[in-house]
């Protein structure tokens, strides 16, 4: 087998955490491909995916700019990356380039592996409109959650994506957050309020059922905002990173053939470096 090459390509590209989690992998698991980090810029993003289309690499992944790019030039498409619109794994089958996104499947495993039965509830509450909440409303969907709320600053972009998914979500703003969370059993912060020191979401917990999940996406610090507030008021708090890691695990497992596991070691490793 020659030496399979996987990228992630993004623009701008340093800060990405996905070179330490898939060479950690394959480190790992013995094998001999790579995973390498390359800065395409928006208008050479084209000519890449053609030199992917030529066999240079096996696949990879596209993050900030290129994942609504990726998604017009890919050949076919996943059922996740239809339903959120963007692509962010990319991976030949012969002569097709296919387009998946594995956003969802990383939020629904990484809640799997937190909380026992978080998917359960009647109704979840999404902070955010913008292309993470859009991945996070597929997963609910995808689990059945039967009442979705977005809440959102600029209501109209809640709307437009109440209407694209359809059954069950309903769109409202910011005004309404705290009348929305008396019966919410999940409540999902999809924003960037809480990141790098940032003030988190306004918002009053006190409103939440005791029973109720707080998982928030940031993960820019592991502990934010929202989380310390919910961990002050003794519910359960998932943090993002665990949803980085596991989005991960698709493409790996479709470029090196091997299905790599998210553990405590992983964890850690990237913790350590945000
Ligand atoms: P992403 O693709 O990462 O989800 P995005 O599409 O820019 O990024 O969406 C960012 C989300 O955070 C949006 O829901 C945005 O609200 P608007 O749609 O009103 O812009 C929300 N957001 C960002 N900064 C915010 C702030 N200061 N207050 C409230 N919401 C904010």
């Amino acid at each position: 087998m020659a030496d399979r090459r996987a990228f992630v390509a993004g623009f701008p590209i340093a800060h990405s955490r996905s070179p330490m989690i898939h060479n950690h992998w394959l480190k790992a698991l013995n094998l001999p491909g790579s995973y390498e980090r390359v800065e395409v810029t928006p208008d050479a993003f084209a000519d890449f995916i053609a030199q992917l289309r030529a066999g240079v690499f096996v696949g990879g992944n596209v993050t900030i700019p290129h994942k609504e790019a990726a998604f017009q030039l890919v050949d076919r498409r996943d059922e996740a990356a239809e339903a959120i619109g963007a692509v962010n794994t990319l991976w030949m089958e012969g002569e097709t380039l296919w387009g998946g996104n594995t956003d969802a499947y990383g939020y629904a495993a990484n809640m799997d592996a937190r909380v026992s039965g978080w998917d359960q509830c009647e109704t979840a509450v999404v902070l955010g409109a913008g292309g993470a909440a859009r991945a996070i409303i597929h997963a609910l969907q995808i689990r059945k959650v039967p009442s979705i709320r977005i809440v959102n600053r600029t209501l109209a972009r809640a709307q437009s994506l109440a209407d694209h998914f359809g059954n069950g979500v309903s769109a409202h703003g910011e005004d309404e957050t705290n009348d929305l969370l008396g019966d919410a059993g999940l409540v999902v912060n999809t924003t960037s309020l809480g990141m790098k020191g940032t003030p988190g979401p306004d918002l009053d917990l006190d409103h939440l059922p005791q029973t109720a999940v707080v998982s928030d996406i940031v993960y820019v610090p592991l502990q934010t905002p929202l989380l310390r507030e919910a961990a002050q008021r003794g519910l359960r708090g998932v943090d993002g990173l665990g949803m980085l890691l596991h989005q991960a695990v698709p493409g790996f497992e479709r470029w090196f053939d091997m299905r790599p596991i998210v553990d405590q070691a992983l964890y850690d490793l990237v913790a350590a470096d945000v």
